[in-house]
């Protein structure tokens, strides 16, 4: 078998925002990664085959996860396709398994992504009809095998997708509503608020119910891949089988159903309290979280509890003026209904951060969709402070 360039150094490769970089370094700690080295939008670490399928099946913050198969300069076009060639294809692409490429470049004489893809996936494509005498099938959507290039300063790296192509996908959202929020985003939520996983969580604006479905899997210790049918380390040349049926029986022996209301929300719209109900039902224990149908501004009393939650920030047919008065309505919300409580509000738009009329205790940068984004944190005492 070929040494592929992860056999030589043993290291991995995680990719998330820049600043969801401390809370990733955290996670990949707790999950057994070692030597984690920050890079540019990543980190590299080492991980054993059964650490490293514990990482691919549990993390939630992460959005890919790659096995560096090859590196190597790359100043043309043709030098790229020169170099794919000589790869041993065959180890990896089976007969009758499809591809795709995700490619990125930046800062080197190969300028477009696309072309770049093209190029490595000709040269994969001839060398394996050359070897073969049948090319494989290229499918863009849902191939087998994900293989990821990126060029930058003139040096390829050649990758493995580990997960098999969208991470942040957990197979939970079979419904949704405008804007939902991406899982990971929503799992550094929960992960940044240091929720226990023990006290009541509350989502007033519950959309998809993508913070619920994150929460419970944070309490539940439902792994993030939990509903992911294949991953893309099956497809390693020294794929082990019996390691991964193992780390997976042992991963899901950990799953613990929470008690009924610990978790629970509520969201204006009749489709949106649906789509929750839809996609939480997919998870074990998601008959348990409460959802009805209710604006918060008519919302009883809370309990003291932890609250999450991701308002609408530049609704279409609301004007600016609407959407601000409309944050401080949930200003409102917290000092009157939710005393003893702590709530973490994101903020797509940095700017209504003052029309809520509070002071955040803690802000916490996270980017929406490349909008610079902001978690921040209310403290409401009871009695109190803000009355
Ligand atoms: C940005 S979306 C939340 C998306 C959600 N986090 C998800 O991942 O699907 C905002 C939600 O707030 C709801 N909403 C807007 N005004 C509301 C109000 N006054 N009371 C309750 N929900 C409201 C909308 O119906 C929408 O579902």
């Amino acid at each position: 078998m070929t040494e592929f360039r992860y056999h030589k150094t043993g290291l991995f490769y995680g990719q998330i925002s820049e600043e969801a970089k401390k809370l990733g370094v955290d996670e990949l700690k707790e999950l057994g990664a070692q030597e984690i080295q920050q890079d540019y939008r990543g980190m590299h670490f080492h991980a054993d085959m059964v650490t490293l399928f514990k990482i691919v099946y549990c993390s939630r913050l992460f959005s890919r996860f790659l096995a560096p198969l090859h590196r190597f300069d790359a100043l043309s076009e043709d030098m790229l396709y020169q170099r794919v060639k000589t790869m041993k294809w065959e180890e990896i692409i089976k007969p009758g398994q499809t591809f795709a490429i995700f490619a990125n470049v930046g800062n080197s004489k190969i300028n477009h992504s696309k072309f770049a893809a093209q190029k490595m996936k000709d040269a994969i494509c001839d060398r394996l009809r050359e070897k073969r005498g049948e090319r494989p099938d290229i499918d863009p959507k849902n191939p087998d095998i994900w293989l990821n290039l990126f060029i930058n300063k003139n040096k390829a790296t050649i990758a493995l997708d580990l997960s098999g192509g969208s991470h942040h996908k957990r197979g939970y959202r079979q419904d949704s509503v405008e804007a939902p929020l991406m899982e990971s985003l929503a799992a550094a939520f929960i992960r940044a608020s240091e929720w226990d996983g023990r006290t009541p969580l509350y989502d007033p604006m519950c959309g998809s119910g993508t913070i619920l479905a994150e929460a419970l899997m944070h309490a539940a210790r439902i792994p993030a891949g939990y509903l992911r049918k294949r991953f893309g380390f099956e497809h390693m040349p020294d794929f082990d089988a019996d390691i991964w049926s193992e780390v997976k029986a042992k991963a899901d022996a950990r799953i613990k159903l929470p008690q009924e209301g610990l978790i629970s929300g509520s969201d204006m719209d009749a489709d949106a309290v649906r789509a929750s109900i839809v996609n939480l039902s997919y998870l074990p224990g998601g008959d348990k979280i409460k959802i009805i149908q209710s604006r918060f501004q008519d919302l009883d009393d809370l309990e003291p509890c932890t609250i999450i939650t991701n308002p609408p920030y530049g609704m279409r047919l609301m004007k600016d003026e609407d959407v601000e008065s409309f944050t401080g309505e949930i200003g409102d919300f917290l000092k009157k209904k939710c005393a003893g409580s702590n709530a973490w509000v994101f903020f797509g738009e940095r700017k209504l951060i003052l029309k809520i009329g509070l002071r955040p205790s803690r802000k916490f940068p996270l980017s929406n969709g490349g909008l610079d984004g902001r978690l921040c944190k209310f403290e409401m005492y009871r009695g109190n402070k803000w009355t």
